[in-house]
This record gives structure tokens, C-alpha cells and sequence, in this order.
């Protein structure tokens, strides 16, 4: 991880003057934009207004989102002023300020440090300029032969500006802050691995690994044990694969009583090659990010005991990796989930839905021992419809219950995640049937996020609030970067999962 925050916020000298007290290397402050006047926004901190509003529409500045433009101060030239966009000044969000801050930490790879001026007067709002801050600061660098110096590293070290003086508050925004920025990049690097280096038995090394010295319980089930247990969807798709599945179960269970308890299951194809029915070359490298629904549970779990949050977390990661091979799974083929309802595997490429099938259900079983579910949540990047319907920014969120989805919604918008409520029409059940199994995995193509939706419903307690996410467009960034969001692995999911949680404390 390649993050580091300073244990605690700098005290400035707010001199009213024109510049600040002390000195400042790279000093990040917002330009917001007022009808036609660009307004700078440094907080708390004074900076020459009109010398630099004159320097900035010199330089023709828009004020827009990912406008970063960074001059040099001329009365100390080893101070570098970053101006990163904020929009419209009326506008300003905390979703406003994580990604500005994002974008200007983008922009400063190669810097060791810089301080964050911008205006905030909530405590969300600080919370979101040290995350986009720290989100930004994010590159992946494991498989350059050369590292460090040829590719310039992110900063190393985030200093905030802020007049807060409740420090319990503070500390408590630091500690949080941090916890979510080392699990999405923790998120991140687990998609940006190549397969060649993430297989279903690696993920679950790696993760148990980091469950040790924390109270979660990890528990990998590895194929032979699947095999014998009646995992048939776990199963059929990891057989064509030399890297045997497992599913691994995480457990949570906070030192005090749990106030509620989760299931989270995440989709964990290491590659999705559509197994025999094979997907076309192109774009075909982007299936390693096939397993970043597992990777966003397995975070969101280890960040909510890491806050120590009093909600008693399950995390269930079915791996398997979908390969073509003489012993892959067939179009026709039929298979037997756990708890033994048939499926007949018409595509082998809608393959998450039978992994999680297995999940869901083993999920199930497992809690109502434990003394029942108040919720259960799937994560998954299962269609290419989503990404049709909703674009590659914004993750789809499917239910059985309205109120836990807007509860989850409420989440997203903490967390600046963006979701959207698509419905699970009746009326496409229908399409699903098979004439020889219980149900077939593919159904009507028209409404195919819907489709894999409703497979899924089947493998849930109808009693039991239950939410699919689909994150299929937003989970991996094929396109530029943009806000505190990198190129590769985005870590969708794993903010909105943890303040879900939160919420779910007092609610
Ligand atoms: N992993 C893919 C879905 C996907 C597509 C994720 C694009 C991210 C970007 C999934 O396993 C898949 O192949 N789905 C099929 C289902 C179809 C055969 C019913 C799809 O969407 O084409
Ligand atoms: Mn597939
Ligand atoms: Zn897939």
C-alpha cells in the first residue's frame, strides 16, 4: 500500500493575510466556479485571492471537475499551488471534495507530500477530502521490473487543513479514513493481479493471511471438500480449470454483543474466459476483475472489524476460475446446487450466478444456526447488461426487500458510491425454466441484469432481506482515470458495504 497519513492534522496559523503562516511545498486548494466568476476555495486557510484569481483565468481555468492546474508560487518558487476543480460553487458535496482532492493527488505522483486546503465545515466533508486524498494516492506497481523511481510513486504523506478542534473527532475521521483507504487498495491490487498470479487457492492464502491477527475466523473449503458436499455450481465451474475452486468463509464477530448480523457473498472468478463458450480475444484481459465482488466483501469484512463495528459479519467468496477444457462444463450439462435444486448449464458463461448459488444458500444454512440473518447482500460483476443499462460508472442494486435497499441506498450516498434500483420483474421468471433441470442459467436476453437477478432470487429465503449488487461496469476502469478513481481496479463496493454496516448500528 502506498499510502501514508500523518497521525494527526498540522496546526496552520490562519493569519488572515495573504499567504499562510508556514511553509508549504505542495499546497492543494479547490476553485469553485459562481455563475461567471471562479471562486478559490482554501478553507480555512487565506491565500492571495486576487493575485491567484487573476493567475487563474489568465491560465483560463473552468473550475470544472478534474481540472487540476498547478502554478508556481512566484514569491517562493519551490511552492507549488495545485488548484483542482470543484464545479459549481452552490453545489459543493462531499462526494464534490473526495474526488477534487482525488484528482489533485493524481496529479502529484512523484511529490512526497502535500497539504489539503479545502473548505469543509462537516464532519462528512472533512471525512471526504482525507478519502479521496488517500484514494487517489494509489498505484499498482507490482509487476514493473523497475519500481519506484521510473514510475512516479503516489504521495507518500497527506496532510489535511482544518480548523476542527474536537480531536476524538479528528482521530476517529483519521482512523476511519485510513481503514477504507487500505482496504480498497487492498481491493484493488486483488483485481489488478493477473491470474497467472491470483488463483482461487492464492486468494484464499492471502486473505486468511490477513485475518490472523484480527477477530475474524477464516475458513477456506477447498475443492475435494466441495466436491463431496454437494457444491455442484462451485464445482462445474472451476472443473475445466488446472487451479482447483474453493469458497472461503470469513467470519466477524464483534467483542460485544452484535447489534445485527450480515451475509456478505462476493462473485470470485479469478478469469472468466466464458469457459466453452468462449469470449471473443478482445477485451477478453478485463475477465482478471471477474472477481471483484469477492474481493469487496473479504474488505468490507476485515474494515468493519478493524472499526470494531458491533454488527457480526459472515463473508462467503466462491472462487473458481472458468476456463475451457476437456473436462469443462458443457452447454446442456446439468448440476446440482448446494441444497439440491438442478440447473442446466445452457451457457457456461453465465457462470457467477452458479458459484454464488452455491454461496447463497450455504450462506443461509450458516447463519440461521448462528441465530438468523438480518440481512444478506451479493456482490458481483455478473452482466454485461448492467453495463449496457446503467454505464461504467454507476453499479445496479436488484432486492426483495425495499427497505433494506434504501438503507443500502442511504449508504451510497455516504459513501459517494453511485447505485441505482432496478426492478426483478415476475414476468421474466418464466424464461428461466428448463425443460430438463429445476431451472436453466440463462433466460430472456432482453433485461439480462434482471434475468441473473432472478436466478439468484431462487437461492434466497424469500423472508430474509436480500440485495444484489451488480457492479459489473464500475468495478474495473478501462478508460482514463478520473477523481480518486485509478485506471484498473476501482474498489466499488467496499465503501458503500462498510457504511452500510454503520448505519445498520443505530437503524
Ligand atoms: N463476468 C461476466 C460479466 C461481465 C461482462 C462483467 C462485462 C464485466 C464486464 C459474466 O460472467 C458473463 O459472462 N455474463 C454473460 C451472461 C450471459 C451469457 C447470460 C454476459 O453478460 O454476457
Ligand atoms: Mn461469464
Ligand atoms: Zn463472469
Amino acid at each position: 500500500f502506498f499510502f501514508q497519513a500523518e497521525d494527526g492534522i498540522r496546526d496552520y496559523k490562519v493569519t488572515g493575510v495573504q499567504t499562510c503562516a508556514l511553509p508549504i511545498y505542495n499546497l492543494v486548494v479547490g476553485v469553485s466556479k459562481s455563475g461567471a466568476d471562479l471562486r478559490i476555495e482554501s478553507g480555512n486557510l487565506q491565500i492571495d485571492q486576487r493575485f491567484w484569481l487573476e493567475a487563474l483565468e489568465k491560465y483560463g481555468a473552468s473550475a470544472s471537475f478534474d481540472e487540476v492546474i498547478k502554478l508556481v508560487d512566484p514569491k517562493r518558487s519551490n511552492s507549488l499551488i495545485v488548484f483542482t476543480g470543484l464545479g459549481d460553487a452552490e453545489k459543493i458535496t462531499p462526494e464534490t471534495l473526495r474526488r477534487a482532492a482525488g484528482a489533485a493527488a493524481r496529479s502529484l505522483f512523484g511529490s512526497d507530500s502535500a497539504d489539503f486546503a479545502l473548505p469543509h465545515k462537516s464532519a462528512a466533508e472533512l471525512s471526504a477530502i482525507c478519502e479521496g486524498a488517500l484514494l487517489g494516492s494509489y498505484l499498482f506497481m507490482d509487476f514493473f521490473s523497475k519500481v519506484a523511481n521510473e514510475k512516479k510513486q503516489p504521495l507518500q504523506k497527506v496532510n489535511v487543513v482544518s480548523r476542527f478542534t474536537d480531536t476524538d473527532l479528528v482521530k476517529k475521521i483519521i482512523k476511519r479514513t485510513l481503514v477504507v483507504a487500505e482496504q480498497t487498495a487492498m481491493v484493488r491490487n486483488l483485481i489488478n493481479t493477473p491470474p497467472s498470479h491470483l488463483t482461487p487457492e492464492s486468494f484464499c492464502k492471502l486473505v486468511s493471511e490477513l485475518c490472523k491477527d484480527l477477530p475474524i475466523k477464516a475458513q477456506t473449503y477447498k475443492s475435494d471438500y466441495l466436491l463431496k458436499n454437494g457444491y455442484g455450481g462451485i464445482i462445474g465451474v472451476g472443473k475445466g480449470s488446472a487451479n482447483p475452486p474453493a469458497l472461503l468463509h470469513l467470519s466477524y464477530q464483534p467483542k460485544t454483543k452484535a447489534v445485527k448480523r450480515f451475509a456478505y457473498v462476493g462473485k470470485g472468478i479469478t478469469f472468466d474466459t466464458g469457459g466453452l463458450a468462449l469470449k471473443p480475444a478482445l477485451g477478453m484481459e478485463a475477465m482478471k476483475s471477474d472477481m471483484s465482488g469477492a474481493a469487496a466483501v473479504v474488505a468490507a469484512t476485515i474494515a468493519i472489524a478493524k472499526l470494531n463495528l458491533p454488527i457480526a459479519i459472515d463473508a462467503w467468496a466462491p472462487l473458481a476460475e472458468n476456463m475451457v477444457s476437456d473436462n469443462a462444463t458443457r452447454p446442456s450439462d446439468v448440476i446440482k446446487i448446494y441444497g439440491g435444486k438442478t440447473v442446466e448449464v445452457l451457457n457456461p458463461d453465465a457462470e457467477g450466478r452458479l458459484v454464488l448459488a452455491d454461496a447463497l444458500v450455504k450462506a443461509t444454512e450458516v447463519a440461521e444456526k448462528a441465530g438468523g440473518l438480518d440481512g444478506i447482500v451479493d456482490v458481483a460483476t455478473l452482466t454485461g447488461a448492467q453495463v449496457v443499462a446503467l454505464g461504467t460508472r454507476t453499479s445496479a442494486v436488484m432486492t426483495n426487500n425495499e427497505d433494506f435497499s434504501d438503507l443500502f441506498l442511504t449508504a451510497t450516498k455516504i459513501s459517494g458510491e453511485q447505485f441505482w434500483p432496478m426492478p426483478l420483474p415476475e414476468e421474466l421468471r418464466a424464461s428461466l425454466d428448463s425443460p430438463t433441470a429445476d431451472i436453466a442459467n440463462i433466460g430472456e436476453r432482453m433485461g439480462g441484469m434482471l434475468v441473473a437477478g432472478l436466478f439468484l432470487k431462487e437461492f434466497v429465503k424469500p423472508e430474509i432481506p436480500w440485495l444484489h449488487l451488480d457492479i459489473a461496469g464500475p468495478a474495473y476502469n478501462e478508460k482514463n482515470a478520473h477523481g480518486y478513481t485509478p485506471v484498473g481496479g476501482t474498489g466499488i463496493a467496499v465503501r458503500s458495504l462498510i457504511t452500510l454496516a454503520e448505519l445498520a448500528v443505530s437503524h
